[in-house]
């Protein structure tokens, strides 16, 4: 008789994904379905969430594709974060993971050039839709019994000061203070939230940095990036989902609240 049970790190969970088009968070979402998980992937741009389908649909087996649905909505519309909650639970009969991911990087300004509209742009993109998400999944986790596990990816931005970034840390940094309160409330329904802090992973968005910084030489300021980064290289938005699929997976049943800095040592110099 063959051994049946399914040891893949998510079997038989359903996973919620947001920025789930390009980057890191396509990459969470191949990761999450590699390893057993139905996923909800949820993006604002619905060709590049389109396109995605078809890269999941190839690399599943035959039928796979309902392993996966798609929610083409902007995260800062609450009716988006319904849909999603509802879609994992109407379509793959429960929630046990959230992945917050989908985020933006704005503008590069000096403290006192940011317009009130920036900020308010900021935080409705970077932080609601996450406390909202947050808010919504933990009722409907615990439905699903057996706890849960949420993931939302801050940066390095979090925990330090950049020069013309302060919307941007402001935002991250209240993702991980987020982060841990939920972790503290929801612990007692074992349902853990964890951050990871990415440094500079090689996406769309570390373009648009490289274009602040030289914006007629992009190659110049990859080198510059790089510079500061010990390992000597971007990382990949394969190794953020290794690790987001690593803190979602009961291996990390004891880890809860934690600011993860995934990003080549640069946070060490
Ligand atoms: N790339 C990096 O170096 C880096 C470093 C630290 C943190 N991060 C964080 O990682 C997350 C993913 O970044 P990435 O590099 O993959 O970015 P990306 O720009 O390559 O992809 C972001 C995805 O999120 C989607 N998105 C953005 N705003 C949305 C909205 N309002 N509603 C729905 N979808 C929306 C975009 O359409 C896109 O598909 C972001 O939160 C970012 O702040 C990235």
């Amino acid at each position: 008789m063959s051994d049946t049970i399914d040891r893949r790190k998510l079997a038989e969970k359903v996973v919620v994904v947001t920025g789930a088009a390009k980057g890191i968070g396509r990459a969470v979402a191949v990761r999450c379905l590699d390893e057993g998980a139905d996923v909800v992937l949820v993006d604002r741009d619905e060709a590049a969430l389109n396109d995605a389908a078809e890269i999941l649909k190839a690399s599943l087996d035959g039928g796979g594709s309902s392993r996966f649905s798609l929610v083409a909505g902007d995260i800062s519309a609450e009716s988006t974060i319904r849909t999603m909650i509802d879609t994992a639970l109407d379509r793959h009969g429960r929630l046990d993971g959230l992945v917050n991911n989908a985020g933006v990087f704005g503008e590069y300004n000096r403290f006192e050039n940011n317009s009130i509209e920036s900020f308010d742009q900021m935080i409705a993109i970077n932080v609601r839709p996450a406390w909202l998400a947050m808010k919504y999944a933990k009722p409907a986790m615990l439905a699903s019994e057996g706890g849960g596990a949420i993931v939302n990816v801050a940066s390095m931005a979090a925990m330090r000061a950049n020069r013309g970034l302060s919307l941007y840390g402001m935002t991250k940094g209240a993702v991980a203070n987020l982060t841990f309160n939920a972790a503290t409330e929801f612990a007692k329904y074992n349902v853990r939230v964890n951050a990871i802090c990415p440094g500079p992973i090689d996406t769309d968005m570390l373009g648009t940095v490289e274009e602040f910084i030289d914006a007629r030489h992009s190659d110049v300021a990859r080198t510059k990036i790089t510079e500061t980064i010990p390992l000597g290289r971007y990382g990949k938005p394969e190794e953020i989902a290794a690790v987001a699929a690593f803190l979602l997976s009961d291996d990390a049943g004891f880890i809860t609240g934690v600011r993860m800095p995934v990003d080549g040592g640069q946070s060490l110099e």
